[in-house]
Formats: C-alpha cells, sequence, structure tokens
C-alpha cells in the first residue's frame, strides 16, 4: 500500500481550502519527476518479458507457426500458442451481458481481424521476445476481408451503446417533414478512430499459487477482476490489481482487454512474472476502437425556423465475432425540441477488432452529424445558426418530456457568444477575409452530455492524532480523481487536504465502480462524502453522549466537523478536537463506510446533462485549401466543479479531440488486406501543439440540486460534441462548402 499512497507532502499548489479550490494535481510532482510508477515501470524479481505475435492477415487461419526456430532463439523461454496456452475457465467467447467482451485468448487458429494475437513469446529480455516473436514466421490461409459500412447486409441490433433501443422516437416523422415548410436532408460519414493514450496497454502479472497480484491499468478494477476470476478459475479476491496511474483511458481501459489477459496466462504458463506492453501498431485491432458512422439526418422546419422533425439513422460498424454498436443517434435524443423524432441504428459485421466506448461514445459522432445538420438547416431558413439553436434547443427532454436544466444551456450560449464576439459575424458564408487574405469561418455547436451515476462504496477513518485516511478503489487516468476526490474527502471529514491520507488506485480498497460515463467525480465522490459524514455521526455519538464534553446533548444534527473539530451548531465556541474526542473514548481511530448510486425517483422525474456551447473561428487558406483553427471559445454548465483548474483542463481536452474529430484523426484501412495502414503516430494524426489555438473555457455556474447529493456532473466527455460540429460550421461559413465527411481535409475543399 505504502508504494502507492500518496506522500502527505503538499507537493501541490495550494490556493485555499479543498473544494471549489484549483488545485494543482497533487501526483503532478511525482508524474514530472518520474516517480510515479505506471504498470510498466515495476520489475519483479525473476521478471520475465513476454511480446505479442500479431496477425498480418484480417481474415483466415494461421496454418502454422514455426516454434522450434522462435524457442531456439537464446534468451526465449517459451512460446505460447493455441497448442499449449493454460487451460481457461470460461470461454473467451461466452457473453453474459453487453459489457462482456469476447476477447482473442489464442482459443484458435483462426484470424478475425488484422493485428489479432497468434502467439505469445515470452523471454528473458525484451530483445528476445522481440526477436523470438520475429522467427514465428507465420504461414496464413488467408480469405478475403470485410472492410468499410458496405462490406455485408446489415442487421439492426438488439441495443445500442450500453443497453439503449436501436430505434425509437416521438410523434409521426414521414408526415412531420412532409408538412414542413423547409426540409434538410443530408449523410455525413465519421472515421474509424483507434484507442491511442500515451500509455499503451501493459501488464505485470505475478501468480502465487493461486493468488494473483497484477500491476496494470484499469478504469474499472472491480470489473477486470470478475473478468480475471472468471477467465482463469479463481476466486476475485484472489486478485489484486494495483492501478494508481494511468496515461490516459478514455473508455479502452474500461474493461480488460484481451492482450492484458495474455499476460496473467503466459505468467501462469511459465510459473514466473511477466511484463507484457503493447507496440503502438498493436493498438490498432485488439484494445477497441470507435467505429466509423454513416448518417443520414433529414430535418423539417416551419416557414418561421421552428423545428419539427428530426429523422437520424446511423450505419454503423462492429466486429465479425461481438457486439458494439455506436449510438451516434441518440446524439439526437435530447437537444433540439421537435414534436416529431425518430432515430434508427443499424450494423454491418467487418474484420476489425470490436468497437468499444470510446470518449463520448455515441455523442461524439451523432453530435457531428446533428450539429452539421442544424447548421444547414439554420443556413436554409435564413438564420443565424445561435438564433435558430436558441430558437430551438429543448428546455424539456423531448423524448422523455423530463425537464432538465435548459437555464445552463441558455446561459453558455450568450456568455460564449459575448466572448467570442459572435455578434460581429456575418451571416453570408464565404465572405470574410482576414488582412493576409484568408477565408474566415465561424461556427458554433451545441455540446452536452448525460449526467450519470453509478455505483461505488468508499471508507473514512479519522485518527486520534487528528488526521484522517479515506479509501476507495478510485481510478486516476490523468483526469485528476487522486486531487478531486481528495478535496471531496477532506471537506467530507472537516479536514484540510493536507491532513487527509487519500488512498486510491487499487483493488483492495472499497469498490467505486468504473471511471467511465464522466460519472467518477459524482460517483466516487458521492461515496467518499457519505463515508465521511459516516465517520463524524459516529464521532459526534460518541460526544453528544459523553457528560465530559462540551458537546454533550448537542445531538447529531446539532453539530458541524470543520478544521478537525466538532462544532455545536447553535454556538460555534463550543467544541472538541477529534483527538480530544477520541483520547477521551480510548480509541486510536474510527472509522465509518458510505456508499452512493443514482437516485432512482430523481432519475425518473428529470432529464440529467450537462451542457454547453462552443464558438470556433477557422482560416482557410484559399487556394491551398489548409484549414487552421484560430480560435475556440466553448462554455460549459457542469454542475457544482470541484476543482476549477481540473474541470478547465478536461474542457480543453475535449476541445482539442474536438478539432481531432473534425480535421485530423482516422483510420485508413486497406480495403484488400483489411490491415490499418497508419498504425502509427506518423500517419495516424492526432492534433500537435501547433495545431491548437489559445482555448478559452468557460465554467458556466449551475446548480442541479436533482443529479446526486453534491450536485456534480460530469466534465471528462461533453466538451469532444460541440467542438467537432462548430469547427465544422466554421469552415463552411469560410468557404461556403459543406464538407460531411469526417475529418475534413484539403482534397474535400479544392
Ligand atoms: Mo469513457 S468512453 O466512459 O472512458
Amino acid at each position: 500500500m505504502n508504494e502507492i499512497a500518496l506522500s502527505l507532502a503538499p507537493a501541490h499548489l495550494r490556493h485555499g481550502s479543498n473544494i471549489g479550490q484549483p488545485l494543482t494535481r497533487r501526483d503532478g510532482i511525482l508524474k514530472v519527476t518520474g516517480a510515479a510508477g505506471y504498470a510498466a515501470d515495476h520489475h519483479p524479481p525473476g521478471l520475465l518479458h513476454a511480446v505479442l505475435a500479431v496477425s498480418q492477415i484480417a481474415r483466415g487461419r494461421v496454418a502454422s507457426l514455426d516454434v522450434a526456430a522462435a524457442k531456439a532463439h537464446p534468451g526465449v523461454i517459451e512460446v505460447m500458442t493455441p497448442a499449449n496456452r493454460p487451460e481457461l475457465a470460461e470461454d473467451p467467447d461466452a457473453k453474459h451481458h453487453p459489457f462482456m467482451f469476447r476477447l482473442d485468448l489464442l482459443q484458435s487458429d483462426s484470424v478475425r481481424y488484422a493485428h489479432q494475437p497468434i502467439a505469445v513469446v515470452i523471454a528473458e529480455t525484451l530483445e528476445a521476445a522481440t526477436e523470438g516473436a520475429a522467427l514465428l514466421a507465420p504461414v496464413y490461409e488467408t480469405e478475403a476481408p470485410r472492410t468499410g459500412l458496405d462490406a455485408a447486409e446489415s442487421f439492426v441490433p438488439p441495443y445500442v451503446g450500453a443497453g439503449n433501443p436501436a430505434e425509437t422516437g416521438i410523434g409521426d416523422v414521414k408526415a412531420a417533414l412532409d408538412a414542413a415548410a423547409v426540409r434538410v436532408e443530408a449523410t455525413y460519414e465519421t472515421p474509424a478512430q483507434y484507442h491511442n493514450p500515451i500509455e499503451p496497454h501493459a501488464i505485470i502479472a505475478v501468480w502465487d499459487g493461486d493468488r494473483l497480484t497484477v500491476d496494470t491499468p484499469s478504469q474499472g478494477m472491480a470489473m477486470a477482476q470478475g473478468r480475471i476470476a472468471g477467465l482463469l478459475g479463481i476466486p476475485p479476491e484472489n486478485i489484486l490489481i494495483r492501478s494508481p496511474f494511468l496515461g490516459g483511458g478514455f473508455g479502452c481501459k474500461g474493461m480488460i482487454a484481451g492482450p492484458q489477459i495474455l499476460g496473467i496466462m503466459a505468467a501462469r504458463l511459465v510459473g514466473r512474472p511477466v511484463k507484457l506492453v503493447l507496440r503502438r501498431e498493436q493498438m490498432f485491432g485488439p484494445v477497441g476502437h470507435r467505429a466509423a458512422t454513416r448518417q443520414t439526418l433529414r430535418l423539417g422546419a416551419a416557414a418561421d425556423g421552428r423545428l419539427g422533425a428530426i429523422d437520424h439513422h446511423t450505419r454503423t460498424a462492429t466486429s465479425t465475432f461481438d457486439d458494439f454498436i455506436e449510438s451516434a443517434s441518440d446524439a439526437s435524443h435530447t437537444l433540439y425540441a421537435s414534436a416529431a423524432i425518430h432515430t434508427a441504428h443499424e450494423a454491418v459485421r467487418v474484420n476489425t477488432g470490436t468497437p468499444i466506448f470510446m470518449r463520448a461514445p455515441g455523442e461524439a459522432t451523432g453530435s457531428i452529424a446533428l450539429e452539421s445538420a442544424i447548421d444547414e438547416m439554420a443556413a436554409a431558413c435564413g438564420m443565424d445558426p445561435l438564433a435558430f439553436r436558441l430558437k430551438n434547443y429543448a428546455e424539456v427532454e423531448p423524448i422523455s418530456g423530463k425537464p432538465f436544466s435548459s437555464k445552463a444551456l441558455h446561459a453558455c450560449y450568450q456568455q460564449g457568444a459575448e466572448r467570442f464576439g459572435w455578434a460581429r459575424r456575418q451571416l453570408a458564408p464565404g465572405v470574410t477575409r482576414d488582412e493576409a487574405g484568408l477565408l474566415v469561418g465561424w461556427g458554433v455547436g451545441t455540446a452536452t452530455f448525460p449526467a450519470m451515476m453509478f455505483q461505488a462504496h468508499a471508507r473514512a477513518t479519522i485518527r486520534r492524532d487528528g488526521g484522517g485516511v479515506v479509501e476507495i478503489g478510485a481510478h486516476d487516468m490523468g483526469q485528476g480523481a487522486w486531487t478531486a476526490l481528495a478535496q471531496i474527502a477532506a471537506d467530507g471529514i472537516g479536514l484540510d487536504i493536507d491532513q487527509v491520507e487519500f488512498r486510491s488506485g487499487s483493488s483492495d480498497l472499497p469498490d467505486a465502480g468504473i471511471a467511465g460515463g464522466s460519472a467518477h467525480t459524482a460517483t466516487a465522490g458521492g461515496a467518499i462524502d457519505a463515508a465521511g459524514a459516516e465517520v463524524i455521526a459516529r464521532l459526534a455519538a460518541l460526544a453528544t453522549s459523553d457528560q465530559r464534553s462540551p458537546l454533550f446533548g448537542a445531538g447529531n444534527a446539532g453539530v458541524i466537523a470543520r478544521g478537525g473539530r466538532l462544532i455545536r451548531r447553535d454556538d460555534e465556541t463550543r467544541g472538541e478536537s477529534y483527538g480530544e474526542i477520541l483520547t477521551r473514548a480510548g480509541l486510536a481511530e474510527i472509522s465509518g463506510a458510505g456508499s452512493t448510486a443514482a437516485n432512482q425517483a430523481a432519475q425518473e422525474t428529470y432529464a440529467m446533462h450537462a451542457h454547453g456551447a462552443v464558438f470556433a473561428e477557422v482560416k482557410v487558406d484559399p487556394e491551398l485549401g489548409q484549414i487552421r483553427v484560430t480560435r475556440l471559445v466553448g462554455a460549459f454548465a457542469a454542475g457544482r466543479i470541484i476543482n476549477p483548474r481540473m474541470v478547465r483542463s478536461q474542457y480543453y481536452g475535449g476541445m482539442i479531440w474536438g478539432v481531432s474529430f473534425a480535421l485530423h484523426e482516422h483510420a485508413v484501412m486497406d480495403p484488400h488486406s483489411g490491415r490499418p495502414m497508419n498504425a502509427n503516430f506518423a500517419g495516424y494524426h492526432v492534433p500537435v501543439n501547433a495545431d491548437i489555438p489559445s482555448l478559452e473555457a468557460i465554467l458556466v455556474e449551475e446548480h442541479d440540486p436533482h443529479v446526486n447529493a453534491l450536485g456534480i456532473k460530469g466534465v471528462g466527455e461533453i466538451a469532444i460534441t460541440g467542438t467537432a460540429g462548430a469547427v465544422a460550421n466554421a469552415v463552411w461559413h469560410a468557404t461556403g462548402r459543406r464538407v460531411r465527411h469526417f475529418p475534413i481535409m484539403i482534397d474535400r475543399l479544392i
């Protein structure tokens, strides 16, 4: 535990106390000095290195592998193949619930996608394992792969995303479209994107009999524990997962991936600790991706610009052997008021790994098409695109009819527009130029993301020395959980943050659920807050029932915890320190447990979403078609802000990904071989500093008492959703050209 608990030394900058303060990351110094131990940094004694061999074909079978040649290499200990892999307790192709993804664990010689693991070479050194893998010289029987959205007949999936219906709506869309004075119909294409956090999936697996310790990055340790237990046939409590630091997650580390399980199997096979780290190109296959989509939007409006019909159809892709369906059309469920809405999805099976959650899954892809179509409709109505949105945004969630915090959305539009200077925008496209002759365009996009809550548990302890310990198996992907959750913890037990030891990132701590769905601060924070309340209540019971205490008779409700003291609510001069109470009671410490979950009654009554508006300026070279984003202003309302510095940083990250979605990022699959042609950071473009202008994120004040006890909404994903559309709309405003194929590249502009 000691090696991953953060020191009490305040390495972070202080600007005040606890919730609401812009503390710098408490683990920042550890990270920038290299002292933070990421999974692959560990070197237990006797460590062996494992290297994946992955398929160079996308469909067929592995006819032979030269295992003898690999084993003859000095340093190679073992080659794990379908012939000798350890027995599994569960079929890797079994699927009992939507979050159980089928894994490739060498269960057969068949190949279902490029970069599928086909063997694992285990050696004394990384070099020997790498050379051993190269000596395997696989011979394949190749079949023609299916690639692209037209590769096969489509099917209607049983559900999309994490379990939403594939088709839903209200009203009669066909009649509403027929009756509309203004109609827009357009089809948009978004590309496949592959998960590429800075830190690839890595694992160090150490077996001790039937007990297993793994160092591996995880956004959901308890779920990973359960998955490993099921596959390896050991009780979950025999598995310790340590995941204190992640070099990014974005959804690909939510469910444990196949290569991580292969590392565990390799360690079992050789009876020694094994390290397995994916090479960058191996991220393009077995660890999930965002699937490509083709989305058709049909909108209808009255002559005065009031929307009356939204029809949003998505065709997307999943793997040949499992289902994850990008729920892009669901973006049209919440944002714009329309009496008739229809959303539907269909999918095709292609030879790729199975897609998975990627930052704002569904909303990111869907909002690009929706925001582009809304912009086209505004233009068709002759209206300013912001004025059109102000006229049509929903004040109640259109399909469910539940009210939500639409006042906050209005404030985002207003504050963002004012900061950006939107009022000076020329209505007509293609007419604004800067002093250098570049075409200038301004665009807007609406951002939204659901405010979700999962289940979590936490434990809080107050010690006789006046310090506190708060424990929760939470996950810091880099978003700042070590800091924001510790701020909640400190306020929860009435201490300063530097007096609280915050233990996190390990599976032997209370289950914090998954760091996903932008719900971790609300969920884990809620459990921490509840645990704090429980330990304070116990401490107060000790004091108020003891005649020797100045708090005697005050009753729990009449006592507050602040600054390491309990004090009477009605007379703040009367109180005593935690240490005094525990000393008199003869206790070294006192603990309380707390849990949180979604408030069902509130969820049935209210729609819960964070909102935002993003304003983008682009400049386009009229001869070369080169596009630069020159300004981005986002305004977001996400309930209570625990740490404005971390939150702003999440908004910046989302906005940068939005730029990437609009202009840079796409996986290129060779239609003949089915292989990703740009499985590296030279060819898979993500924005660099030079691509990103100065960013502004406005934190719009919002108090939403319904979402959860602390009033927290998520901030991790929302900022992609408005940004990509805003950039695309700005490109249209600059050039008069509506590019509906993403990313928008030069060849589509000239
Ligand atoms: Mo996120 S895609 O819920 O990690």
